[in-house]
């Protein structure tokens, strides 16, 4: 992390664009400072202005802006500018610019879109940072790398497929192992030299999956030659790059060993028809994701909109009080650092009316601009949170993009609209695990166990025997193991596993045989009965069904439709001195959430249940916890905060008793219990309140 003593709080800032105007430029720094801003990214796609033509570099303007940065206390996080290539750069050396898989090479412009193996590229993205570090190592204003921009993609150009082909041989050794790994000898697939290889063929699954490993682990390296000489002449500076939380290409688990600091881009899209604690419930998913990348440290919330953006189908304005409320709804999460896109409005490019600090009016009397300045003046107040670290929770869930990868490749099985199954699967268990008031951990398959009660698996598609084993063990030692419908299908090269699913060889485990999946059409009623399904005793099911043999294993609620009717779908099972649950079957929003119920309560999990829409948060330092309350809803709740005292972040209010939250309300306590001697022992902070799955 940037060395703070405080929540730093700035905004991705492109002087670049307004080189012709320096009234804008100085009057930024004076804006900056009225908002409460502590720091800016700088010139993120800024090459040209920096290198104009080859070997010559104009460093004026950018001394200029890091010398007011200085002079005003702010903290730059100097960006690399790789995101976007020069012109000149792109036009004398071509093949620098990415290839799609129809083969056809991109123009120059655009940006992300060069290509991931180009020796010239690499070599020139390293010549430009070692200039930016050569020149501004011993600069004050230095606090951070921002390396590039949202790495994403893949290039298929020849210098890519070649290079794929020798990552092939490093893995396979041998074409004859890659052939049966491959399962190549499907439709005459069979290669009889490595340069036939193609970079992407849908019919070759395992393929599908070895070209996402490879271009993921193209951007790690591109990344990490970005950063060579960053390292050698900036060494206490850190690095970073920013994420796009769950973004598809990209394995984050790969890439958070590389970096100093793990950030990230979040836009929650804001619908006023929707149910803002529901889409809350998702922007914590990301959150915990960002927790478990940073290996539970604070992180960095690169980019948000401090109103709307503009490339969405409708781009609402956030209401008045919800921006605040997300920002700190980061900061609950373990984010030391807020950051938006963007600092100011550019007056043309595509990006013009996407939400900005201050707007093309340019002054401070916006509504937005107040509106940033209240939350400068919040997070100001936050300082003695920075360095905590969010609680650890009790229960893990383990998100993996190569289940992700493996599932997306494979033809079936699968089913629902959306081409990322496996994360909506993760999304609606996590959502469904936080509405009945358990806090989960996102962890990787590699990510050390011991200590937590429960891991959860939601439709861990594609499973090494290695972590099977590894689940298995945590499980035999007393942990409980919940997994679902799409368990254990494939090994790591996308073959099915044989001898019965779900593999490897987990039916002992899970005390079942999952023998054939069905897809319901999206009117089709297929109930679910069991006792933790309320007083009707009954849920149903979406889109997704497993056949199950129970082989051992106590079940807890069966099928009770068509051909279907008395086979189980929810079963319970000892294994060691753990246990394991299994859900063959997508359930309804309200049965999953009843099923947590029923779990939290089997197995003893702690629970903090609040009327709807109102979430805790706690993060945990040296002194002891500090607990953030939201109430997401749009509408005053009633809550009773026990002996506790909150305080209002808007107003200062102190908080306690029987307490009205405000629409969109957000209350901490603990933060002048820092001083205070009152136990630093976790309470929950009201009385489980009953609520009915709805
Ligand atoms: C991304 C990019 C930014 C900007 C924003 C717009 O996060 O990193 O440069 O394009 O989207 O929302
Ligand atoms: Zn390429």
């Amino acid at each position: 992390m940037p060395a703070c003593e405080r929540v730093l709080y700035g905004a991705d800032y492109n002087p670049d664009q307004w080189l012709h105007d320096d009234a804008v430029l100085r009057n930024d720094i004076a804006l900056m400072r009225r908002v409460g801003a502590t720091s800016a990214s700088i010139g993120i796609f800024s090459w040209t202005a920096l290198e104009p033509s080859p070997g010559v570099y104009t460093f004026g303007w950018l001394d200029e802006v890091m010398d007011r940065f200085a002079q005003a206390g702010l903290r730059a996080f100097l960006a690399t500018p790789s995101g976007s290539k020069p012109m000149w750069l792109s036009e004398l050396h071509p093949e620098i610019r990415r290839v799609g898989r129809d083969g056809r090479r991109e123009p120059s412009g655009g940006r992300h879109n060069h290509c991931l193996t180009s020796p010239m590229y690499r070599a020139a993205t390293a010549r430009i940072n070692r200039e930016l570090a050569l020149r501004y190592a011993q600069h004050p204003a230095l606090a951070l790398w921002h390396i590039g921009n949202e790495f994403n993609g893949d290039c298929h150009c020849e210098l890519c497929k070649h290079s794929f082909h020798a990552w092939l041989r490093r893995r396979y050794g041998s074409l004859d192992r890659l052939n049966r790994v491959w399962w190549t000898s499907f439709w005459n697939h069979t290669f009889t030299d490595w340069s036939q290889i193609p970079t992407h063929d849908p019919s070759i699954d395992g393929l599908c999956v070895d070209w996402l490993r490879y271009s993921n682990d193209q951007h790690v390296s591109f990344l990490e030659n970005e950063m060579a000489p960053l390292r050698e002449l900036t060494p206490d500076v850190p690095c970073t790059t920013n994420f796009m939380g769950t973004n598809r290409a990209t394995n984050y688990w790969r890439w958070a060993g590389a970096l100093d600091c793990i950030s990230n881009d979040v836009y929650p899209m804001p619908d006023d028809r929707d149910d803002a604690w529901r889409r809350a419930l998702s922007t914590d998913f990301t959150h915990s994701l960002m927790r478990g990348l940073a290996g539970g440290k604070p992180w960095l919330l690169m980019e948000c909109s401090p109103s709307s953006v503009n490339w969405g189908k409708i781009n609402k304005l956030k209401r008045p009080g919800v921006h605040l409320q997300e920002v700190l709804q980061a900061v609950a999460n373990g984010a030391d650092v807020v950051h938006y896109f963007q600092w100011r409005k550019g007056c043309g490019g595509c990006e013009k009316f996407h939400g900005a600090v201050v707007d093309h009016e340019g002054g401070d009397g916006s509504r937005v601009f107040g509106e940033c300045a209240e939350v400068g003046r919040v997070l100001a107040s936050l300082s003695p949170v920075v360095g905590f670290s969010p609680r650890r929770a009790a229960v893990a869930m383990i998100y993996d993009w190569e289940a992700r990868w493996a599932l997306e490749a494979s033809v079936g099985p699968k089913a629902g609209d959306s081409g990322d199954r496996y994360t909506e699967a993760c999304i609606e268990h996590f959502r469904a695990l936080r509405t009945a008031g358990v806090e989960v951990d996102l962890v990787s398959v590699e990510t050390d166990l011991s200590g937590y009660r429960a891991v959860i698996t939601p439709a861990l598609y594609s499973l090494s025997e290695a972590t099977a084993r590894r689940l298995t063990t945590f499980t035999e030692q007393g942990g409980v193991w919940v997994a679902t419908y799409l368990t254990g299908y494939v090994d790591p090269h996308n073959l099915c596993w044989r001898g019965g699913f779900p593999g490897p060889r987990l039916r002992e485990v899970f005390g079942l045989w999952n023998e054939e999946v069905d897809y319901l059409h999206d009117d089709e009623n297929t109930i679910i009965r069991g006792d933790m399904f309320g007083r009707a005793r009954e849920t149903h099911a979406l889109d997704i069904i497993e056949r199950i043999h129970a082989e051992g294993a106590r079940v807890l609620a069966t099928l009770e439709s068509d051909f279907h009717t008395g086979l189980p779908v929810i079963l319970r099972h000892h294994c060691g001195n753990g246990e394991t649950f299994y859900l063959g079957a997508r359930l309804a929003e309200a049965g999953t959430w009843a099923f947590y119920e029923f779990l939290a309560a089997e197995i003893g999990l702690e629970r903090t249940v609040l009327p709807r829409g109102v979430v805790r948060k706690c993060r945990v330092g040296a002194d002891g916890p500090v607990e953030f309350l939201f109430n997401y809803n749009r509408r005053s709740v009633e809550v009773d905060l026990g002996p506790h005292t909150f305080h209002r972040l808007t107003d200062g209010q102190a908080c306690r008793g029987t307490t009205t939250l405000l629409p969109y309300d957000s209350l901490l306590r603990g933060v002048s219990r820092l001083q205070d001697t009152e136990t630093t022992a976790h309470r929950p902070i009201a009385q489980p309140i009953a609520l009915q799955p709805s």
